[in-house]
């Protein structure tokens, strides 16, 4: 693996998911390839989970973690041949390059605007990153795309499945402010590579990119898309056609314990408790959102084992 941009940087999906569960009952399995290498990890926005994880996951390989929150120091420009008098004081051109002197591996995380839909799904920042590094780049959640958290996903389902078909749906969630689609987008691109029956389930206007949505069943009726559902990952995000609104806050949508049923409730976190989803489902045994979190480390465990494995095969 020479970059973890997208889920479909992974060459074996299934073999990947055995690979974490693997590294989990014996997390230090790998422990000295990562000697003397070090990982970047870039913060344009605030994390608990992925910045913990990810630290984690590195330090289980014997790497070096260094942490920088970039909108501490200063703005990057990332157009070509701008006149740099305003805002931003360097280019990504140096930037890139510069850190990649002092690191092995790169992890970036860069939220959307939500204002301009076509320079969010150009993914700018993380694009940029992997044409100006020369070190390999790890997406901790880009403009459009959460794959570290797609691949904890999954590893979650494997492990609680109880039939080898499981019905997944994903239900949207109303939530008080404008959230992006980048965790629905990696989800629903992972679910279509399992060997599961996936549906989605939203009001009308919260479609998301139809690219991504391509034969996936989308039902507006939540009530019959989660019967005889067995994991329920509910999600707000804001609207994708219009671009970044929130078009409604109907309470109707939140998730309650009479709803879901029996179904496995699966949710990325943070979440917003009696707005996304009722305490009776969280504080329940369906709840699987800590155990969730937890496979965020081995995502990206068995992301940097297998980026680092090129790397030695390199030198
Ligand atoms: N799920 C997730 O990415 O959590 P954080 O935003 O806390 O990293």
């Amino acid at each position: 693996m020479k970059n973890y941009v997208s889920i479909y940087d992974i060459e074996n999906i299934e073999q990947t998911v055995q690979e974490a569960i693997e590294l989990k009952k014996n997390p230090f399995q790998f422990e000295k390839l990562g000697n003397h290498k070090t990982l970047v990890m870039l913060f344009f926005n605030a994390s608990l989970r992925t910045r913990l994880s990810t630290e984690k996951a590195a330090k289980n390989l014997g790497m070096e973690v260094m942490i920088l929150n970039v909108n501490d120091t200063w703005n990057l420009e990332y157009e070509d041949g701008t006149v740099m008098d305003l805002n931003t004081a360097e280019h990504i051109k140096e930037a890139a390059q510069v850190i990649s002197q002092y690191t092995d591996i790169i992890a970036v995380r860069a939220f959307p605007s939500l204002i301009d839909k076509e320079k969010d799904e150009s993914e700018y920042v993380i694009k940029n990153f992997v044409k100006y590094a020369t070190v390999p780049i790890v997406n901790m959640e880009s403009a459009t795309a959460h794959p570290l958290q797609a691949l904890a996903d999954a590893i979650t389902i494997e492990e609680l499945k109880r039939t080898t078909k499981p019905k997944v749906v994903l239900s949207w969630a109303p939530h008080p402010k404008a959230l992006p689609q980048a965790v629905a987008n990696s989800f629903v691109n992972m679910m279509k590579e399992l060997d599961v029956e996936f549906l989605i389930t939203h009001p009308k206007g919260y479609e998301l990119n139809p690219k991504i949505t391509k034969d996936v069943t989308i039902n507006y009726d939540q009530e019959e898309a989660l019967l005889n559902a067995d994991f329920v990952y509910t999600k707000n995000w804001s609207s994708y056609h219009d671009y970044g609104k929130v078009l409604t806050k109907d309470a109707n949508w939140m998730l309650t314990k009479e709803k879901i049923g029996n179904a496995n409730f699966m949710h990325c976190l943070p979440v917003r408790r009696n707005v996304v989803v009722e305490d009776a489902v969280l504080d329940s045994e369906n709840s699987v959102v800590i155990q969730q979190a937890n496979n965020r480390t081995f995502a990206a465990q068995v992301v940097l084992k297998n980026i680092l494995k090129t790397l030695q095969w390199k030198h």
